[in-house]
């Protein structure tokens, strides 16, 4: 059996509730399915302070990973990347070339992600866009890494 993974979603929209977050709801399925536990999945509306708190919260309850989805395009309302780095102290950037690399293979439209991943503490935080459709392909495309991301965050040689 693989590493048990604690995740929170942070869905970044000031116009989507809990109950229309299907990209949100998307994701648990997909956490669920690996046999990783999700502790906390809400929405918290576009704004930078906003959504930095509700990353400290979730990180600093010790959650492993945090997903955020959507804010991280051109809009000049999208503010999660710059939210992200304010409370985060490294770059991973793999995790965010290869959505954007495997995003690329389906739309063009990929390269207009502002998307970061970055460790605050032992908590990996990557932004994933808030469509339904790019949010599972992004997950889709880095999740397999996360169990050894996790594991290596803990102190795990190879
Ligand atoms: N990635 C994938 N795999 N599929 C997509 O359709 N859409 C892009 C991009 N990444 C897309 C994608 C678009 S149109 C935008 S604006 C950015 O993700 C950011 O999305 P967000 O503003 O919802 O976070």
């Amino acid at each position: 059996m693989g590493t048990n993974i604690s995740f929170a979603i942070i869905t970044c929209s000031s116009t989507r509730s809990l109950a229309e977050d299907t990209a949100g709801a998307a994701l648990v399925e997909r956490i669920h399915a690996q046999g990783w536990n999700i502790t906390s999945h809400k929405v918290v509306p576009d704004e930078r302070a906003a959504i930095s708190a509700a990353i400290v919260a979730a990180a600093d309850a010790g959650v492993a990973v945090v997903l955020t989805c959507g804010g991280s395009g051109l809009s000049l309302a999208d503010v999660t990347p710059e939210a992200t780095a304010d409370v985060c102290e490294r770059n991973v950037p793999g995790i965010a070339e290869a959505m954007r690399a495997e995003s690329l293979k389906i739309t063009g439209r990929a390269m207009l992600s502002r998307a970061v991943c970055m460790q605050r503490g032992s908590t990996l935080v990557v932004n994933l866009p808030g469509s339904l459709k790019a949010a599972t392909e992004c997950f889709d495309a880095v999740y397999e890494q996360f169990e050894h991301a996790v594991q290596m965050t803990a102190g795990a040689g190879h």
